[in-house]
Formats: structure tokens, C-alpha cells, sequence
């Protein structure tokens, strides 16, 4: 070979090694483009596989999401505190993310789309945000209430009557995040001691105790239980897909409510793709999603639009709920339940 003729081929040599650096680089590129997130989501399952698909759609990160109730939550993320599997928790109310707070399961993250939503609504530090209001309240079984010739209960008092005995059902506050803002509500309306008897005397009108917050709607929309104590809008739910004799009713001394929340977990695999999911579900397409599923829910993004569904409970009595008080006894006041009812 001449010597231009080699100096061609090394050329040559030389710049298809570039390029197949460059695909070798391009393909490095892409691996890392691929984002993963490993979700737990304390929202209704049909509520977190439709959102999870639009998120999907939206950023091209693959979601792996498991649907638990809030103490499950809190109990997995404590579990794995060392070693961390999840990145996200989101929904379920506050009071469980101040306490995963306090026990250092969360990291700090201050989504720019949280700008917009007001303070009261997510914590000062940044740990978590606020993404939904939820109101307490009773559901209860018109065909039984009738048959039984019982009238709707009105009040907190109205759940001791005899009538009810072994006929209301409220999920386990240890497990359930609604049922826990039930116990606090009621500490707050009546104070920790006369609070604990009534919870007390409440217990001998339960039924059972499931493990979910929306698991008494369900019951009793089925005729196994005539009370259920759960959020309003759970119930709004129900109804509408059919449990036609569900009607709601919410205590005259006032209820309590939930602000559902989104965190990122504390050392959790998936960081960047963490934040790209708080940041999405913060907006007004990420927080109306619900709807299409039936979740009721109020919400705190201003801009977003409250489900007309919910209409019907918005003068619903409430109390001023303390929710830096629940969060931080939450432990506390659930052993002190359980010691209580001997659950
Ligand atoms: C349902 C409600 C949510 C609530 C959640 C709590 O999904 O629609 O508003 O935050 O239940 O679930 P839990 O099982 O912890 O009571």
C-alpha cells in the first residue's frame, strides 16, 4: 500500500472508532435517561394505577407503585429506614408524614410548583406537601337505618345509642390513617381523658375493625354493617358506583380532617425521578386527576378544579384540627387507644 493510501485507511480507522464511541456513549446516555421510581401510595387502587399511567405517559419514568394504608406505610418505611426501596409516599393524611418526619424517614424537598399552595397546606420545613382535604364523617345504610326504624345519626353522641350496638364499623387507627384522624379529632373535641372513655364506650358498639379507611364505606354499603365512620368523600365513592342505600351525614360537634400529602423518602433509590413525580402531582392535571376515578377529594392547588362531586359536604361543620398536634402524638395516642379498647 502507498503511503497516502495507509494514511487514508488510518483516517478512516480513526474516525469509525469515534463514532462507535460516540453510539457507545449515546447508548450509556439513554440507560441513564431511563428513570425508575418505586412508589407507596396510601390513595384508592384505582386512583394510583390511572394516575400512575398518565405519569408514565407524561416523563417516561417507569413507576412501580403498592398501595397500602398509612401506618402499613410508615411501618414499611421504618423497616427499610437502612435500606430504603421506596422514593415516594404519597397520600394518605399528614399526620403520618409528621410523624415519618420526626423519625427521620423523609428528605426535604421544595418543589417550585409548591409555590402556589398555601402554607397551611404543607410543612414549613419542606418534608412534605399537601395535595388534598378530606372531611370526616358518618355513612350509613338507609335500609337497615329503616328496617331497624333508626334514624340517621347526626352526632358523635349519637353512635353510643343502643340502637347501634355491634352495627358501627371504623378501620383500626393504628393501621388507618382516616380512622386515626377520627381518634384525634375526637381528643381534641373532648380532651385526652373524657376522649379515651368515649372511644371506650364507642368500642362496645363496633363491629370490627378493618384494617383500611375506606373499608367501612364499603361494608356498609353492602348491608354488613349499618354505620361506618370514614371520609365523606369515600362514601360520595361508593355511591356513586352503586351502593345506592349509602347516605352521609357528619356530627353536629363538628368533624375532622385530613390533609393528604406527597414526601420523598429519605435515601431512596430514585431521587431525580422522585422529585419529577412531587413536582407533577403538584400541578393541576397531577391533583384533578383523581376525579376520573372517583376520588372526591377538595385540593390545594388553587389553580385545580374541586370535583362538583364534593358540593354536597362542603358546609360540613368542621373543628380547627391541629394537625402538628396529631401528627406528633400519633404514636402515643394509639397505644393509648389500644390500651383503651384492649385491641
Ligand atoms: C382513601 C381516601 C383518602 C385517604 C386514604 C387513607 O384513599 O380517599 O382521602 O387519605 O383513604 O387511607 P387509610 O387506609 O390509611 O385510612
Amino acid at each position: 500500500m502507498s503511503r497516502s493510501k495507509k494514511l487514508i485507511a488510518l483516517v478512516l480507522s480513526i474516525v469509525m472508532l469515534a463514532g462507535l464511541a460516540a453510539g457507545c456513549g449515546g447508548a450509556k446516555e439513554e440507560a441513564k435517561k431511563q428513570l425508575q421510581l418505586t412508589l407507596y401510595c396510601g390513595l384508592m387502587e384505582d386512583h394510583m394505577v390511572m394516575t400512575v399511567k398518565e405519569f408514565e405517559k407524561d416523563t417516561g419514568i417507569k413507576v412501580s407503585a403498592v398501595r397500602m394504608s398509612s401506618g402499613e406505610i410508615l411501618g414499611r418505611l421504618k423497616a427499610e429506614k437502612n435500606s430504603p426501596k421506596a422514593s415516594i409516599w404519597w397520600g394518605g393524611p399528614a399526620d403520618g408524614f409528621i410523624q415519618a418526619k420526626a423519625d427521620g424517614l423523609l428528605d426535604k424537598y421544595v418543589s417550585s410548583n409548591a409555590a402556589m399552595i398555601p402554607a397551611k397546606f404543607k410543612d414549613a420545613e419542606g418534608y412534605w406537601t399537601g395535595i388534598y382535604v378530606g372531611y370526616l364523617g358518618f355513612v350509613s345504610n338507609k335500609k337497615l337505618l329503616d328496617e331497624k326504624k333508626v334514624s340517621l345519626p347526626q352526632s358523635w353522641q349519637d353512635l353510643l345509642k343502643p340502637e347501634f350496638k355491634g352495627q358501627i364499623t371504623m378501620a383500626n387507627p393504628g393501621s388507618s390513617g382516616t380512622a386515626y384522624t377520627m381518634l384525634a379529632t375526637i381528643v381534641q373535641l373532648m380532651g385526652e381523658e373524657k376522649g379515651l372513655a368515649y372511644m371506650k364506650q364507642l368500642d362496645q358498639q363496633i363491629k370490627t375493625y378493618p384494617k383500611s379507611g375506606t373499608a367501612p364505606g364499603r361494608m356498609v354499603g353492602t348491608g354488613e354493617a349499618t354505620v361506618g365512620i370514614t371520609f365523606l368523600h369515600d362514601g360520595i365513592k361508593y355511591r356513586e358506583e352503586g351502593m345506592k342505600d349509602l347516605v352521609l351525614s357528619a356530627p353536629s360537634e363538628g368533624t375532622g380532617y385530613e390533609t393528604g400529602a406527597v414526601a420523598m423518602v429519605k435515601g431512596g433509590p430514585d431521587q431525580e425521578a422522585a422529585k419529577k413525580f412531587i413536582d407533577w402531582i403538584l400541578t393541576k392535571k397531577g391533583q384533578e386527576l383523581g376525579q376520573a376515578a372517583g376520588s372526591y377529594q377538595f385540593l390545594t392547588n388553587p389553580e385545580a378544579a374541586a370535583p362538583k362531586q364534593a358540593a354536597e359536604i362542603k358546609d360540613v361543620k368542621l373543628i380547627n384540627y391541629d394537625l402538628s398536634w396529631a401528627g406528633n402524638n400519633r404514636t402515643k395516642l394509639v397505644e393509648k387507644w389500644s390500651q383503651a379498647v384492649k385491641k
